[in-house]
């Protein structure tokens, strides 16, 4: 039996609940993982609100890392004993242990720590997938302005870190002086509090009136529309997530007369959907933060059984970096 952050319904925190689940042994293509370390996204949120439907009851949490207690028939790349960490794979990483498929989890390197990998997986392959795979016409070159919401938040300092060591000149945004001067100290180029600035226009400013070739926007609904406004023609829009609430439908027409932009709706789980992928992702997320060129902040930690506290503080905007439960 496993110790479990379970939901037998959507709704707000106080519907996560900690039972004992059994955990049974791992088959065909399967591992079993004890957890020493489980990361909180924001994406566990709109599975637990519903905006990310999922049969109930439902297992919360996408991402985790500990060592394999059980291989099942078929797996060669890990072995009972092996460190490993992993991102997606389906919902029930808020657990003790649970039984995955093998497919999503890696080896983690000795270097790396389980609450660091907990608190870098998934948004480190996030961020590895918007800066190298998700690229405006013609790609990003050194010197290029792009601007990146929640610069302050998990998947943000990682981006600040990664954009910098490009040599690109990240504009990130964020609701708050302190948030925006950790985002700075991350590497950020240059920070808007976009609760007390107009983003638009210090945007146009920095870039001398032309926009950004690249918007990366998790913050949804409330930044969508001057995200666009942000962009040079021919621009693109790299809506990833939904923070403030979804993006209401778009009318195409506006991104003719905007400019002729690209909108793009990217998801991690079409990145990781095969083993090659993942294993190339997690290689360079892994490299970036061996050299150095990304450094992943100890977490904010928060026992299991307080995952409803944790989500609380996720979502009232009270936390910076990542977030992770331990078991
Ligand atoms: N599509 C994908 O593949 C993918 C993968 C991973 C993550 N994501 C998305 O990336 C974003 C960041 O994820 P994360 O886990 O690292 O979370 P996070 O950035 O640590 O937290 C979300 C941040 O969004 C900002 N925000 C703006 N308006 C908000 C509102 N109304 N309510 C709550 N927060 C608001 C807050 O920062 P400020 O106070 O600075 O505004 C908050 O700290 C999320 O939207 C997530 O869904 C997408």
């Amino acid at each position: 039996m496993a110790k479990t952050i379970q939901i037998q319904q959507t709704g707000g925190p106080e519907v996560m609940k900690l039972v004992d689940l059994p955990v049974g042994n791992p088959g065909p293509g399967e591992v079993r993982i004890k957890h020493h370390a489980c990361g909180l996204n924001f994406i566990d949120v709109y599975q637990r609100t519903g905006l990310y439907p999922f049969p109930l009851p439902l297992a919360m949490g996408n991402e985790a890392a500990g060592v394999i207690e059980a291989v099942g028939e078929g797996v060669t790349h890990l072995k009972v004993g092996d460190r490993a960490a992993y991102a997606g794979g389906g919902p029930g990483a808020y657990c003790e242990a649970r039984v995955m498929k093998a497919m999503s989890v890696c080896k983690l390197p000795e270097s790396i720590a389980f609450d660091t990998a907990a608190a870098m997986m998934l948004k480190g392959m996030t961020v590895q997938y918007l800066l190298k795979r998700t690229l405006p016409q013609g790609g990003l070159h050194p010197g290029d302005h792009i601007l990146w919401h929640a610069a302050a938040g998990g998947v943000g300092l990682i981006a600040c870190q990664w954009a910098k060591s490009l040599g690109y000149q990240l504009i990130g945004t964020a609701g708050s002086d302190e948030k925006c001067r950790l985002a700075k100290d991350n590497g950020a180029a240059h920070v808007i509090n976009y609760k007390s600035e107009n983003f638009v226009e210090r945007v146009k400013a920095i870039t001398g009136g032309k926009g950004v070739k690249v918007v990366y926007d998790s913050v949804g609904k409330d930044t969508f529309e001057g995200s666009l406004d942000c962009l040079r023609p021919f621009g693109l829009m790299a809506s990833f997530g939904n923070a403030s609430g979804p993006v209401p439908p778009v009318a195409l027409g506006q991104l003719s007369l905007k400019g002729s932009l690209y909108v793009h709706r990217p998801t991690l789980a079409t990145h990781t959907a095969t083993r090659e992928s993942v294993e190339q992702m997690t290689g360079e997320l892994f490299e970036v933060v061996a050299s150095g060129k990304v450094v992943i902040d100890a977490p904010t930690s928060f026992s299991l059984s307080d995952a409803a506290e944790a989500h609380r503080e996720l979502e009232a905007r009270r936390t910076t970096g990542a977030v992770v439960l331990v078991p």
